[in-house]
Order: C-alpha cells, then sequence, then structure tokens
C-alpha cells in the first residue's frame, strides 16, 4: 500500500498577509481557483491509495474540508504544537505497517509534467521496496541557501547537505554533481523509523510516546512539547547510509515567497501588471507609474506593498506582528 504523507504544518509566513496563522497559504485558492493542499493531493493521487495529513490544530479543519469533498477514507494526524518533519513524519510511521510505502509531500509546491512527475515516483517506490530512503533530486540553477543539496552518481548519494551557506552552495555548483533536495521523500514506515531510531533516539522514542497517547489522532500537548525540534534533513537524511536520489526533471517551486509567485504569473495574467504583480485586491482598480518590480498585496485588513527583491524578508515583518500582538 502507497500512502501520501502530507505535511501540512507551517504558517507560511513569508507569504503574510495573504497567508495567515488561521489561513496558511497552502489552503489559499489562488493556483486558478484551487489551493496548493488540493493540487498536492490531486497530483499524487494516481499513484497512492491513501491519503494521510499530518498537520497543525490551528489548520486542520481547512484539510479536512477539501478531504471530505475530494477523497474517501483519508487519514488524520493532528499536532498539538509543531515539532519540526523528523518528529512529523515519525507520528505517521507509527501509525502505519511498518511495510507501507510512504510518500511525503510538502503542501506548498506547485509541480509540471505530471506524466515525468509519475514517472518518477513509480522509479522511487521501487527503491523504497528495496529499503532505501528515496528523496528527489532537481538541477539546481542558483546557489539558494534554503535548501539542501544532494552530491550523487545515478541513484547513489555521495553526501547530503542540507542548507548550506552561500559560498558552500556556490562551490556545489561549479562541482556540477549536486541536485537540490525536493523535500520530498519515499520509503517505508519501516525503514524510516529505523533509521531515526539509530540517528535520534530522542526523537524516535519522544514521538512513539507522543503518537501512543493521541486520542482520535489528536496529540497529546505535554508530550508533543518534549520531542526535539529537528528536520528530518538534519535528522535523517545527512546522516543515513540508505540513502537514494532519482534524478528529476519535472518543473518544481517551491511557493514559498512573492517572488515565486511574481515569476509564477505570467505577464499576460490578471494578477500582472506589467512589470508589477497586484495579489488580492479583488475587483478594485489597481494603476502603477513609473515603478516596477512592485507587489502590492491586499486582504480586508491590511495591505503589503514589496520591492520583489526583498520578498525573503516578509518573514520578518510577520515575526514583527506576531510579537506584537
Ligand atoms: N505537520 C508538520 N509539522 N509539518 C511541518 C512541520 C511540523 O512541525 N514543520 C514543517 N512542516 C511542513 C511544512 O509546512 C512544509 O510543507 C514541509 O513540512 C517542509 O518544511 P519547510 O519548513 O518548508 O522546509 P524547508 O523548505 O525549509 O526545507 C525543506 O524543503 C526544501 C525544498 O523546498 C528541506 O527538505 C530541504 O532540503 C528542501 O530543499
Ligand atoms: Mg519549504
Amino acid at each position: 500500500k502507497i500512502v501520501n504523507v502530507v505535511l501540512s504544518g507551517g504558517v507560511g509566513s513569508r507569504l503574510w498577509p495573504l497567508s495567515r496563522k488561521s489561513k496558511p497559504k497552502q489552503y489559499l485558492p489562488i493556483f486558478d481557483g484551487q489551493s496548493l493542499f488540493e493540487k498536492t493531493v490531486s497530483r499524487n493521487a494516481s499513484v497512492c491509495d491513501q491519503v494521510m495529513v499530518v498537520g497543525g490544530v490551528d489548520n486542520y479543519q481547512f484539510s479536512r474540508q477539501i478531504l471530505n469533498d475530494k477523497k474517501e477514507g483519508f487519514l488524520e494526524l493532528v499536532e498539538a504544537t509543531p515539532r519540526n518533519t523528523a518528529a512529523a513524519i515519525a507520528f505517521a510511521a507509527f501509525s502505519l505497517p511498518s511495510d507501507s510505502v510512504m510518500l511525503v509531500t510538502p503542501s506548498d509546491h506547485l509541480i509540471g509534467d505530471q506524466a515525468n512527475y509519475e514517472g518518477a515516483l513509480a522509479e522511487a517506490v521501487r527503491l523504497a521496496e528495496q529499503g532505501f530512503l528515496v528523496t528527489f533530486g532537481l538541477t539546481p540553477t542558483r546557489a539558494d541557501t534554503g535548501f539542501g543539496y544532494i552530491e550523487h552518481e545515478g541513484n547513489e548519494v555521495l553526501s547530503f547537505r542540507e542548507k548550506p551557506n552561500e559560498r558552500t552552495a556556490q562551490g556545489f555548483l561549479e562541482k556540477g554533481n549536486f541536485l537540490w533536495n525536493s523535500g520530498m521523500f519515499c520509503f517505508s514506515a519501516g525503514t524510516y523509523l529505523q533509521e531515526l531510531q539509530l540517528h535520534e533516539p530522542e526523537v524516535f522514542e519522544k514521538s512513539r510516546k507522543a503518537l501512543d497517547a493521541a486520542s482520535k489522532g489528536f496529540l497529546p500537548l505535554d508530550l508533543s512539547r518534549e520531542i526535539p525540534s529537528i528536520s528530518v534533513d538534519y535528522a535523517v537524511m545527512e546522516k543515513s547510509d540508505k540513502i537514494k536520489v532519482v534524478p528529476s526533471s519535472f518543473s518544481w517551486s517551491d511557493m514559498g515567497s512573492y517572488e515565486a509567485l511574481f515569476d509564477y504569473f505570467p505577464e499576460n495574467s490578471k494578477e500582472r501588471h506589467g512589470k508589477n504583480l497586484v495579489l488580492g485586491a479583488g475587483s478594485k482598480h489597481v494603476e502603477f507609474l513609473g515603478v516596477e518590480d512592485v507587489i502590492l498585496v491586499e486582504t480586508p485588513d491590511a495591505i503589503l506593498v514589496l520591492n520583489r527583491a526583498r520578498a525573503q524578508d516578509v518573514k520578518k515583518i510577520y515575526e514583527k506582528l506576531e510579537k506584537e500582538n
């Protein structure tokens, strides 16, 4: 059985004010009327037998709403507090039979070339069934420090390096045999737990304890708080010697920032105003004069105007507002 484990715990703070704790970006229907969450579930539906969502207590009702319409018999785990991806994946793995193949996917990516994508998935499932932890590698186009890098030879992984600094990333690009980690993974539940226990025994034990105490899929807050917060990339991918990679060529983008959205909407789309972008303004008339690379975002209670070059810094505004509230 192949289970699509959808991680939906993030807030998407770099997309404030569109994205809020009360309605994170993956649920916003801004891609031809569909949300990234919906798109994620649909693109994996032909390969996976079941969907399991691991989400947070603030947003699980959005996933539930969408899946109630779309997918029968989905599974759901609700975190009382985010403990990062090593634990989120462990909760899913502990609740599935150990030979289940898990296709772990973020809920906030856009992927094109469906046939090509499904080919990569089929290859990954084959390797997962042989007991490997499978990553999907994409050809890097810039020295982005927000990604993991996979040094490889074919399917073999020589090393996995999460979020290197810019100089190191530049070096990886020059060496030429490094791929970006897509953030999706494929492995059996048993293999993942074995490797987690080996490399991060505390995350393994405490995640199991918390899951054992869960009631109807809701994890308890007290036991969750004790789980070390570490991402799967640092906890397992950098350390395990069972990693494989499927070098992939489907189109892929992490819709993490307004810059990514800027690039997503073509110049002839209604969101684009020449060299500027407008989101959320509804039917309001907007004009720009003498400026370019400006992004204007409007919601009922907030307006954000930024230069696209500052898209990564929106997170700082979000954090400042969080502190003030
Ligand atoms: N349920 C749950 N609980 N989900 C979580 C949690 C949590 O505590 N923390 C993060 N997530 C979800 C996010 O919502 C997202 O869908 C996914 O897990 C990955 O987390 P990110 O925070 O977006 O990770 P990242 O972008 O910094 O890095 C990862 O993705 C990159 C590609 O986009 C890494 O895997 C990198 O190696 C990779 O290159
Ligand atoms: Mg991400």
